[in-house]
């Protein structure tokens, strides 16, 4: 097992991970409004194609996805979590879809809590799947080894750095020593076995931030906007702390804008990383709509959570098949029939 200092003690971490599932589920840390109200797709009422023939398919880094959608990284490491990864890891591997598991730093630290996480990848055999752990813990102690064992945990197709600064400092005794660490970052990207993403957790990733990142190689950089859940609200609110929950709930930089952004940066540097959009997607309609804005998937934590905390994958399964379908329906009536053809269209200007 890796070398690791621990900044929280582990019981410390599954119930703060309780709460993160509590609290996401309290409508007070969803944004007002939908960021993506003010795009209405442009709408084709003679699109010459049979709705039939519209295929949502897509490879990422040499993986066959029936949809360009991702379950957002959420969680592991206590009962809670084995339920909800569980139901999501069947769901990703049915419906053909991408998974990001939660922080897999409880699964360093302890044994039992490892098992919630190897489950994945036993119930998603064939799924595009992303290990998971905050890139600030290059800082506490944790090292290439730590983040390339938390890959062979899962057998992961790629792993999510998250950044995450709003957060830790929201959070009583966060670990904010945020220094030097896009040179650490792109150690990982160098020796890790996987394509690094990097991903917020709802407050955004801006042309800078996201031109940094792939200068050193990252392969994907997931926006997690402002727009959807606010890890500010909910850091503050387990702080009960009123004031810095209405201070900081909104900001950050609008997924909308965080995906132009990332878009700009991502042409300027890498241009095969991906741009993978997230934070306030709703539906397939806000997906298509972030699609044509410049991002190459689409991911939602919120809207898939409470569905997976059922005994059974069932409604988890419904749900997303419902997005995959609502996607099609969205592509159809644009007249795309295909992924390529919303590439060709994608930075098209469309407002309401
Ligand atoms: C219950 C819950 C737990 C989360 N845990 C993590 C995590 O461990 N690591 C991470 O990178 N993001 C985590 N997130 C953030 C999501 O991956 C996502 O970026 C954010 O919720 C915005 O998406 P949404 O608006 O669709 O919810 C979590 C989100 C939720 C709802």
């Amino acid at each position: 097992m890796p070398h690791k200092k621990k900044s929280e003690n582990l019981e410390g971490i599954a119930k703060r991970k309780g709460d993160h599932i509590r609290l996401c589920l309290d409508e007070r840390s969803q944004a007002d409004a939908s960021v993506f109200s003010k795009y209405r797709l442009p709408y084709n009422a003679l699109p010459e194609i049979a709705l039939d023939d519209v295929d949502t398919s897509l490879k990422i880094f040499g993986k066959a996805l029936q949809s360009p959608l991702m379950i957002a990284s959420m969680t592991g490491g206590s009962e809670h979590g084995r339920k909800i990864n569980t139901n999501l890891a069947k769901a990703a591997e049915k419906c053909g879809v991408a998974m990001g598991v939660g922080s897999q730093r409880i699964g360093i630290e302890k044994e039992d809590a490892k098992e919630t996480f190897e489950l994945v990848r036993k119930y998603a055999p064939n799924a595009f799947i992303a290990a998971n752990m905050g890139a600030v813990q290059l800082n506490y102690g944790h090292t290439v080894e730590s983040y390339q064992y938390i890959v062979d945990m899962i057998r992961a197709d790629a792993i999510y750095l998250h950044l995450n600064p709003l957060q830790e400092a929201l959070q009583p005794g966060g670990d904010t020593n945020f220094e030097d660490l896009l040179s650490k970052i792109a150690t990982l990207t160098s020796k890790l076995s996987v394509p690094v993403f990097v991903k917020e957790v709802g407050h955004g990733i801006s042309y800078d931030v996201a031109k940094r990142l792939y200068e050193v190689g990252v392969a994907g950089v997931d926006t997690a906007g402002v727009g959807g859940t606010s890890y500010a609200w909910v850091e503050a609110e387990r702080a009960r702390n009123e004031k810095f929950a209405e201070w900081f709930k909104d900001c950050g930089i609008d997924t909308d804008e965080s995906v132009k952004q990332s878009a700009k940066a991502r042409n300027e540097t890498n241009k095969d990383g991906l741009i993978i959009a997230s934070g306030g997607i709703r539906g397939p309609v806000d997906g298509l709509k972030s699609l044509l804005l410049g991002a190459d998937l689409f991911s939602a934590a919120v809207p898939f959570l409470e569905a997976a905390m059922d005994d059974s994958p069932e409604r988890i399964i419904e749900t997303i098949e419902n997005w995959k379908m609502g996607l099609r329906i969205a592509m159809f009536s644009m007249g795309l029939q295909n992924i390529d053809s919303i590439q060709q269209l994608k930075g098209v200007t469309f407002s309401k």
